[in-house]
């Protein structure tokens, strides 16, 4: 198959509406990272963004939505403080869980009773559902495992001749993908920490629960509330380790270890280090969330075999590239 890549002109949003309305897929940029999407409602186009992806067929897809009104028509019972979430955060990079209804298909929804919903707020995802009066299904672009695509270049990596379409809508703002949280459990909890903070969330409906996954390792024989959480993620081929402990310190660890095929992926220093990347000001959790995808794939083409990613705070968004490098690095910590 050949893949096409075009910007997002009218053409282009026209072709892209009328392909995943005959249940093609086609890679899409939104505000957080490229999403893979299909017709939710169509069975058949959503199996083949399993089959794209490689993706475990229990864990469930997020529908994407241009309109409010959208939600009623998917779900079965909407809880005030989803509405109240939705004004304030919609749209944008928050999903909400709800009981699902029939109109969405078990392969979407991974065989789970639950529905994950998000109002993108990027200009050429929302005029392709309003064209193609669509729910789209769509999972972060890239295979399965690997990290998530913020540009239309690593896309093309991963799905060059996979899918028909790519639609280049240049980097993502955001970087990393929407923040997760249900409402379906007895408190509200959080599944994936994202742009939109813990802080945030509590400033609309109080205080919420953060699920356990977020900064620990799925237990063998562990019940999982949401099924992405067990699965390896974000790692490219390269070892990933996270350093943590002061940036001075972090420096001489990374000069103490330079040999071939290590490389430090670091907060921003007037001097560079050999085989270094930096990912963002020190105190920039924004940047940071908004280079580290890239920054991770970027050290495959460079040959990289070890990566020591320089640790992120755990507050604000750095909780968000926290959890994606926890996992990145399948929990290899080293402490200073
Ligand atoms: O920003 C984003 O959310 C991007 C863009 C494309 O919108 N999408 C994205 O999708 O990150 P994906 O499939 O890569 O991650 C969705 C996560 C998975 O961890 C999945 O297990 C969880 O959300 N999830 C989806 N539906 C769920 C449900 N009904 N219950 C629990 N977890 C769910
Ligand atoms: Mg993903």
């Amino acid at each position: 198959m050949q893949t096409k890549v075009l910007a997002p002109t009218d053409e282009a949003i026209s072709l892209a509406a009328e392909l995943l309305k005959s249940g093609e897929i086609a890679a899409l940029p939104t505000e957080t990272v490229y999403g893979l999407a299909a017709d939710a409602t169509n069975e058949k186009a959503v199996e083949k963004i399993f089959s794209a992806k490689g993706r475990p067929q229990d864990n469930p897809l997020i529908v994407h939505i241009a309109d409010l009104s959208q939600l009623f028509e998917i779900t079965k019972e909407v809880p005030d403080t989803a509405l109240k979430l939705a004004e304030k955060f919609w749209p944008g990079p928050l999903t909400m869980i709800f009981k699902k209804n029939d109109k969405i298909p078990d392969v979407t929804s991974g065989g789970l009773d639950t529905v994950a919903v998000r109002m993108p707020s990027h200009p050429t995802i929302r005029e392709i559902i309003n064209k193609g009066h669509l729910f789209i299904a769509a999972p972060s672009a890239n295979l399965s495992g690997k990290p998530s695509c913020t540009n239309a270049k690593d896309v093309f990596e991963d799905f060059n001749g996979k899918i028909p379409l790519i639609i280049d809508g240049g980097d993502c703002n955001i970087g990393l993908e929407s923040t997760v949280l249900s409402l379906v459990t007895d408190l509200p909890t959080l599944f994936r920490p994202g742009f939109v903070t813990v802080e945030q969330i509590e400033s609309v409906i109080g205080k919420i629960k953060i699920s356990d996954a977020v900064l620990n390792p799925i237990k063998k024989g562990e019940r999982v509330q949401s099924p992405g959480m067990k699965y390896r993620h974000y790692s490219p081929n390269a070892r990933v380790v996270l350093v943590k402990g002061e940036h001075c310190k972090y420096c001489q660890f990374i000069k103490q270890n330079n040999k071939n095929g290590v490389f430090a992926l670091m907060f921003e220093d007037e001097k560079p280090i050999e085989n270094c990347l930096f990912y963002g000001k020190i105190n920039d959790d924004k940047q940071q969330a908004k280079n580290i995808f890239s920054a991770l794939r970027k050290m495959d083409r460079l040959g990289a075999q070890t990566v020591y990613v320089e640790c992120p705070n755990d507050s604000g968004v750095g909780l968000a590239t926290l959890n994606r490098l926890l996992r990145a690095a399948a929990f290899e910590i080293i402490e200073l």
